[in-house]
């Protein structure tokens, strides 16, 4: 894989090529995008309103998208704008060959490539020793993100909150219905899962029962730690809340209120 450089020129900085900074000056940043043209071996720039002269649908629909809403690379000496090609590689032999499906442009459903030049954060945790299997090919970004949709995040509109419905595709046993569900699902399979990957077993955001205690957990005057309505603290010193034999069932019990199975 190769490692993405972008050239960024943040206000007063001068050129930088950490991309993380990407971040911190994104209102005042230029970039170069100089990796957008290796993704396409020989080809150059073109620009948004190229791709828009056959893409229009897709140039008006991406107006509205977190991307857009950031200024994006302008190449220095031909003021083109290459959002487009930041994504799919540099568009010149696009054109050559009239456009078309596998026709010298870059697919980033197929490969990460393209994304990681800019969220290397993102990458690194998809090296975590627990992720989700994108290296494999059985995931791909667009999974669970849509690059020209008005929402970058496929998750709205929900029953159990947060990024349930874009879990829901691939674990529906896990957002199926309980008789007693765990409400922490309101929240969203994220207040316990990194969806990137962690490394933690199960991609849990945290190992132990930090994990439960972030939500419950009440110290009463006596110094007792309390959950619902019952002491805990001897319970703690057990073991981990949902691997010690207590509240297996984290997700939702279908006969116990109390998560136990
Ligand atoms: C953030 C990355 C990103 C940016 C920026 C981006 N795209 Fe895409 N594009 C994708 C991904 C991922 C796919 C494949 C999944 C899909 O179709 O949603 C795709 C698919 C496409 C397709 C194929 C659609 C199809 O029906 O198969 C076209 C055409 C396209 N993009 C054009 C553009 C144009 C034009 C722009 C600039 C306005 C643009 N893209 C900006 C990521 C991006
Ligand atoms: C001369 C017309 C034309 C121009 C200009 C053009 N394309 Fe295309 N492109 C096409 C056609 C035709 C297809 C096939 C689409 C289809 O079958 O629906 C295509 C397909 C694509 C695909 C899908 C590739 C795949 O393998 O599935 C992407 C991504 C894409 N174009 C991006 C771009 C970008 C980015 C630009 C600007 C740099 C651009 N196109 C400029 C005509 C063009
Ligand atoms: C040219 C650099 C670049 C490329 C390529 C790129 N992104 Fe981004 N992306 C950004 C920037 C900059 C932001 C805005 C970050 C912010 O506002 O904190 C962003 C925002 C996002 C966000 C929303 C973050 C938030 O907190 O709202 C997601 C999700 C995302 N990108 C996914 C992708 C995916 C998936 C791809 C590949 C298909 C991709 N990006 C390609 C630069 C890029
Ligand atoms: C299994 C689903 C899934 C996959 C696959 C996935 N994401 Fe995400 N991503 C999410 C969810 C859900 C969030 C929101 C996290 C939250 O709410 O805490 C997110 C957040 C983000 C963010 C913004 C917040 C952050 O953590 O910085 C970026 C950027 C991002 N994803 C990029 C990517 C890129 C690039 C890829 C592919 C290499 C990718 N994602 C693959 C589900 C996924
Ligand atoms: C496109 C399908 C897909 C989507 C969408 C998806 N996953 Fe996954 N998930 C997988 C695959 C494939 C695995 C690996 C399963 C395996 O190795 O048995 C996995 C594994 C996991 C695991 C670890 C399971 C284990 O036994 O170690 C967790 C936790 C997980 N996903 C949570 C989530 C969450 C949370 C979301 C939503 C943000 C999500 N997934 C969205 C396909 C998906
Ligand atoms: C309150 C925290 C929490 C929430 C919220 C949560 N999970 Fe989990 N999840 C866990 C824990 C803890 C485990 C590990 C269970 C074990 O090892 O027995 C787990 C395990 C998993 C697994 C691995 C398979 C298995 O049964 O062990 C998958 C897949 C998964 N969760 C998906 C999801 C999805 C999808 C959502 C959202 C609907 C979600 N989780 C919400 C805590 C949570
Ligand atoms: C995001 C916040 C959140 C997290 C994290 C969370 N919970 Fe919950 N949990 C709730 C809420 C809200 C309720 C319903 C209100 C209540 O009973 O406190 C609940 C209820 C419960 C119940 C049923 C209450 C009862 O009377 O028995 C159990 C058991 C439980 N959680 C266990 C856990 C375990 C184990 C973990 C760690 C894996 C965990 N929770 C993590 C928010 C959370």
């Amino acid at each position: 894989m190769k490692k993405g450089t972008i050239l960024l020129l943040c206000a007063g900085l001068g050129y930088i090529t950490i991309l993380g900074m990407i971040f911190s000056c994104t209102t005042t940043s230029r970039m170069d995008i100089t990796t957008g043209k290796q993704l396409v071996r020989g080809a150059d720039f073109v620009g948004k309103q190229t791709c828009a002269m056959c893409h229009s649908h897709i140039v008006e629909k991406f107006k509205h998208t977190v991307h857009s809403r950031h200024q994006f690379p302008v190449n220095d000496n031909q003021d083109l704008d290459l959002i487009c090609e930041g994504c799919h590689g540099a568009g010149s032999l696009h054109l050559e060959v009239g456009g078309g499906r596998d026709a010298n442009i870059v697919d980033p459903e197929e490969t990460p490539t393209p994304c990681f030049q800019c969220h290397q954060n993102i990458q690194a945790r998809f090296l975590q020793r627990y992720s989700h299997p994108l290296r494999l090919g059985k995931v791909s970004c667009t999974d669970c993100h849509s690059p020209h949709g008005k929402d970058i995040f496929l998750s709205s509109g929900t029953l159990v909150g947060g990024s349930s419905p874009v879990c829901r595709q691939c674990h529906r046993e896990k957002v199926a219905p309980h008789v007693f569900e765990h409400e922490a699902r309101r929240e969203g399979c994220t207040s316990c899962h990194n969806p990137h990957g962690t490394i933690n077993d199960k991609m849990l955001v945290q190992r132990d029962n930090n994990l439960c205690l972030r939500c419950h957990g009440q110290i009463t005057s006596a110094g007792s730690i309390n959950m619902g309505d019952f002491s805990h603290t001897s319970r703690l010193a057990e073991g981990v809340c949902w691997s010690s034999g207590c509240h297996t069932a984290v997700h939702g019990s279908n006969i116990n209120p109390h998560l136990r199975y």
